[in-house]
């Protein structure tokens, strides 16, 4: 593939030393292109979220390499100084629950990340208005989070993951709490998202209703992935 998206080799961790350690990831190959979703599933236990967060530098993994567009960002070490900044604008998280700010309004939600990075207020707002409305929630964008359905605010989330336009999105059960449709609705976008702006999505799913639109499918078992062709469905 491209220099772009992201590559993991050989990558492991292993959680607490001597007699009680744990090798959750024993050595996970992925690769995900811009613009592609790719699904991993695996069972309860099996390291999806130690992959997600070692990936989305929340911790530290114990070796391997990591590469993001062409930036080799972990070999055997972090290779970038600043992990905060490397989380804020390169990283996309997207989790089964919102977690939205209740007392900000929908725009002030989203346009939060970009003023965090530097941007001004009212560039920030009219990047969270383009997004609340390429994902039409735009006539929410007023209100706070309790006065919206739980579809709208998992709409909200995602336009937050997306604002800063991250090369990589990582989304962790997306869909586990909405319904058929609104499943469907939220995986559209995200394969939208992933066109558009060139992103590299991993969606951590259990859901039976979005696992035959993935193209592409990463199974994980205990610490350890194998990549399947998907039925790569269309989601009408
Ligand atoms: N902070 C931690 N300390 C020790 N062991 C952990 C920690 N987090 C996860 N584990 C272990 O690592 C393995 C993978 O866990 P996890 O990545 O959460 O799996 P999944 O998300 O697929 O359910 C499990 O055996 C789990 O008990
Ligand atoms: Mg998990």
């Amino acid at each position: 593939m491209s220099a772009k998206g992201i590559r993991i080799e050989g990558l492991t961790k292993r959680y607490g030393h001597g007699d009680t350690a744990v090798d959750a990831l024993k050595g996970v190959d992925m690769q995900v292109a811009p613009g592609e979703v790719v699904g991993l599933i695996g069972p309860s236990g099996s390291g999806k979220s130690t992959l997600l967060k070692c990936l989305g530098a929340v911790i530290d993994p114990t070796a391997g390499r990591m590469t993001l567009g062409d930036e080799v960002i972990y070999d055997d070490g972090w290779k970038v100084r600043d992990l905060r900044a490397l989380r804020r604008d390169k990283i996309g998280f997207v989790f089964q629950a919102p977690y939205l700010i209740p007392f900000l309004d929908v725009t002030d939600n989203v346009a939060l990340l970009p003023m965090l990075a530097g941007v001004g207020n009212a560039e920030s707002r009219a990047k969270a208005l383009e997004l609340l409305t390429a994902l039409d929630v735009q006539h929410r964008a007023r209100a706070i989070p309790s006065q919206l359905s739980g579809g709208e605010q998992q709409r909200v989330a995602i336009a937050r993951g997306l604002v800063n336009r991250p090369p990589v999105i990582l989304a962790d059960e997306p869909t586990a709490p909405l319904d058929s449709q609104r499943a469907m609705a939220v995986i559209r976008i995200l394969n939208d998202m992933a066109r558009q702006f060139e992103t590299a999505i991993i969606v951590v799913t259990h859901d039976e209703k979005i696992i035959p639109t993935f193209k592409r499918i990463y199974h994980i078992r205990d610490g350890a992935t194998h990549e399947e062709a998907g039925e790569g469905r269309a989601f009408e």
